[in-house]
């Protein structure tokens, strides 16, 4: 087969890059190792960028989004059960859709029908063969047969655990790493949100952050350490806990009910640089992972698809200038999203051995937030969305 991009990994990333070159005339396959369901089944995070509600309108994506997603213009931020609200609407002009991650997937696949952009489900096998020419090649397995793809370029948007990062060689690629000394144990019901607006609360018990999919589809999440086990955690046990760490006015109306998913999730920061090897490019979570303290996973995949594909279009243009610093560009973001991930991490979490005078700075660091806009603004600013 031959085709001008071969995008490997049909998670949010991959598919949205192939709507968006579909979109400019550029032809894509998408190789993906799961079956739809499977992919469709993961539960991810739900809060989008203006610049990737944009961008997702830009791709004819957005209908759904803006029928069924909610715009919020501010959160809550708490500490020791005292909560104040940042709006970052009044501070920036800008607000964020909250929407889950499955549902833009859910969005992505159906327009892939509707135009008819190939996405192989089931592939197995996938290696990447001269990178570093401009004659690139994909092999796979593909319903018992071995299949090849010649191409120009290949999307390497197959996630953290792919065989795209692991094609640059080790002489070449650099990584950065910090693992967090926790986890996030997330819990979805069926029960309304108990609060219009995210609620993020820092506790000396630990972090815990009441989030929306809907108007009766709550997310909540409760820092747990590494080693905790679900079976530990019984639905009373996570409601009575998330109760001790929550505002009090909200405590005392949280609406609770039976979890219809339960999952622990680790922390980490992890950055693959460069982005680019020769007809090679790494796309959201195979180049960088972020802790979800600032929403920011899917947001930051958004943001390379929007530089690779406005990069690849000026190629197939004549004008390899874009593509030739797309690692650069893309590099720079991602840093900020990094460093707001972790300060959201650092400044919200309870680390083990963390003696009080650092519970105090926490809560000082979140005392300034309160009385000062300056911090506030700088808040409002990064979760809201810096600008492509
Ligand atoms: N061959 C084919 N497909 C693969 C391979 C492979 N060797 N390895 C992984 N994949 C597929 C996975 O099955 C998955 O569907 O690549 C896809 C990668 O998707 P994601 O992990 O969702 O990564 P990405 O599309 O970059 O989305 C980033 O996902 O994890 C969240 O917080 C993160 O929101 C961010 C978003
Ligand atoms: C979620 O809705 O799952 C969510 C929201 C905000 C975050 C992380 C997760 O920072």
């Amino acid at each position: 087969m031959r085709t001008q991009v071969c995008i490997i990994g049909g998670g949010p990333s991959g598919l949205l890059l192939a709507r968006m070159l579909h979109n400019d005339g550029i032809e894509a396959i998408v190789l993906e190792r799961h079956d739809r369901d499977h992919v469709l089944a993961r539960i991810r995070a739900g809060v989008l960028e203006w610049s990737s509600v944009e961008t997702l309108d830009r791709a004819g994506v957005g209908r759904r989004m803006h029928a069924e997603g909610t715009p919020h213009g501010g959160t809550y931020l708490s500490a020791q059960n005292r909560g104040f609200r940042v709006d970052y609407e009044a501070l920036t002009g800008k607000r964020v859709m909250v929407y889950g991650q499955t549902e833009v997937t859910h969005d992505l696949y159906d327009a892939m029908d509707a135009e008819g952009t190939p996405v192989l489900h089931g592939v197995a096998g996938v290696t990447i063969g001269n990178p570093d020419s401009d004659a690139p090649f994909v092999t796979f397995r593909h319903q018992g047969a071995d299949r090849r793809i010649d191409c120009d370029w290949i999307a390497g948007c197959d996630g953290y655990h792919g065989v795209s990062r692991d094609t640059i060689p080790a002489n070449v690629l650099k990584t950065f790493e910090k693992i967090y000394p926790f986890g996030w144990l997330g819990v979805l019901s069926e029960t309304p949100p108990v609060s219009h607006e995210l609620i993020y609360a820092n506790h000396e018990r630990g972090f815990a952050l009441c989030s929306q999919r809907n108007a009766m589809l709550s997310r909540y999440y409760l820092q747990v350490a590494l080693d905790d086990q679900i079976e530990a955690w019984s639905d009373t046990r996570f409601w009575d806990e998330l109760r001790r760490r929550i505002p009090e006015q909200a405590a005392d109306s949280l609406v609770t009910g039976p979890s219809i998913e339960k999952s622990i999730a680790p922390l980490r920061s992890f950055v693959a640089e460069p982005m680019r090897w020769g007809r090679l490019c790494l796309v959201g979570d195979a180049a960088h992972i972020v802790p979800p303290t600032g929403a920011k996973g899917l947001n930051l995949a958004v943001g390379d698809v929007h530089y690779l594909h406005d990069a690849l279009t000026r190629a197939y243009a004549g004008d390899p200038a874009a593509i030739d610093r797309y690692s650069e560009t893309a590099l720079v973001r991602v840093w900020k999203a990094i460093r707001f991930s972790w300060w959201m991490t650092s400044v919200l979490h309870k680390f083990p051995g963390q003696t009080p005078f650092e519970q105090r700075i926490q809560e000082a660091e979140i005392n300034l937030l309160e009385v000062s806009d300056t911090a506030k603004a700088n808040l409002a600013e990064n979760y809201v969305g810096l600008p492509f």
